[in-house]
């Protein structure tokens, strides 16, 4: 079995049993109402069935401030992301600590949880953006994002009362109990997991069977939450992971689920959260590549790797596996990176993401060098839906 410990050692379930449940329902129209968008509605599910582990509510102030000066909570295990609900000054006033709270989709009514509240504070927003994404710069879609949001927090414990129900590609939904057990049944001692916001492409696939060569299984974990506007829709990408893994990858030691979390874009700091959080899907080692969870140029292409040093393996609990830039070399005639690769930058195929989506949008497929003929159909087929919109 996967003998990986949940972070902090226990998977935290926060859904309420049945009659709890209808207790909770039936006081929450008394509660003061907190709207919830569909960004606060994933971290809320995340927390109740435990990918985010050790994590039983929204953070309190002390947590924020140990996360955002020390990458730790307060007790001083290792967080490096803030997971925090905004509200707005007149939700503010009332709330009162130790009370409930629901906490209402803002769009469809549902009360999606209750919540008990520890503390409501203020935050430099200017702060948040400095620690967590390095920058403060608008652009950022994640400093974006954050300076959207009210600077007032409410931290507390949640109790789950609803689900999201997803739209599509259920069956690939898994909690993190689910994925655990699964894992034993297959008897996989040792997992990796893939985080991903993008399609699979030869590089990202040629980094993936690295370590599969060293590792019982492959948990391909793509994240389906919100991204910016112009990542590849996570429909898309679903329907280019199944044809990638159907065509080129062992069905029996390779497992497709996704990861229900919004992107925060936040690099370094970002590549410690995915990694935490795989190991509470029951990872045992999570693939760290160039620039992961990074955009545009603000974080160095190794920073993400390098930003583990912090740490010490037993406080991390789940093994980094660091990769270097990968490309195609027409020399080599294979997949290669720097360590493997004597020759020079011109014998490799590197395309922008730009170059790949203007092949894309014109109908072309990009080499099979760079993108399997089976993805890129269907990365084609989702352009034309897009533009059809
Ligand atoms: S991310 O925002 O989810 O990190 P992406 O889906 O592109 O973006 O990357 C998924 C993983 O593959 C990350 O660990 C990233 O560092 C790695 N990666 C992406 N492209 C390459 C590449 N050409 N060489 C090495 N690693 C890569």
């Amino acid at each position: 079995m996967t003998t990986m410990q949940p972070h902090g050692g226990a998977l935290i379930n926060r859904i309420a049993e049945p009659e709890r449940r209808q207790a909770l329902l039936e006081s929450a129209g008394n509660l003061p109402a907190i709207p919830i968008n569909t960004w606060a509605i994933s971290d809320l599910d995340l927390i109740g069935v435990g990918a985010f582990s050790p994590l039983q509510g929204f953070m309190s102030k002390k947590d924020y401030r140990a996360v955002l000066d020390t990458m730790r909570l307060a007790d001083g295990t290792v967080w490096s992301i803030p997971v925090t609900l905004a509200v707005p000054d007149a939700t503010a006033v009332t709330l009162s600590a130790g009370e409930q709270a629901a906490l209402i989709g803002e769009e469809d009514g549902v009360i999606y949880a209750i919540l008990t509240v520890e503390d409501v504070y203020s935050v430099d927003q200017r702060e948040e953006a400095l620690k967590v994404f390095k920058t403060e710069d608008p652009e950022h879609p994640g400093v974006k994002k954050l300076f959207e949001r009210p600077n007032v927090y409410v931290g507390g414990s949640v109790e789950i009362l609803n689900r999201p129900q997803p739209a599509r590609f259920q069956e690939f939904y898994f909690d993190p109990a689910q994925t655990r057990a699964l894992f034993e049944e297959r008897g996989w001692k040792t997992v990796v997991g893939f985080q991903t916001r993008n399609p699979v492409h030869r590089a990202h696939e040629y980094i993936q069977k690295s370590a599969m060569e060293i590792v019982d299984a492959l948990f391909l974990n793509p994240l389906v939450g919100e991204t910016k506007s112009d990542d590849v829709p996570a429909d898309v990408r679903m329907r280019s992971y199944l044809a990638l893994l159907e065509h080129y990858y062992p069905q029996d030691r390779t497992f497709l689920g996704v990861f229900p979390a919004a992107m925060r874009y936040a690099g370094p700091r970002e590549a410690i959260f995915h990694a935490m959080v795989r190991k509470n899907y029951g990872c045992t080692h999570f693939i760290v590549g160039r620039d992961h969870a990074g955009v545009g140029d603000y974080y160095g292409t190794y920073e993400a790797q390098e930003i583990f040093r912090h740490f010490s393996a037993e406080e991390l609990g789940i093994t980094p596996l660091f990769f270097e830039h990968s490309f195609f070399c027409i020399q080599c005639g294979n997949m290669a990176s720097s360590k493997t690769c004597p020759h020079d930058k011109e014998q490799h195929l590197t395309l922008s993401g730009t170059k790949v989506r203007g092949l894309l949008r014109e109908g072309k497929c990009p080499p099979p060098e760079f993108t399997r003929p089976e993805v890129a159909a269907i990365l084609i087929e989702g352009m034309k839906e897009q533009v059809s919109v």
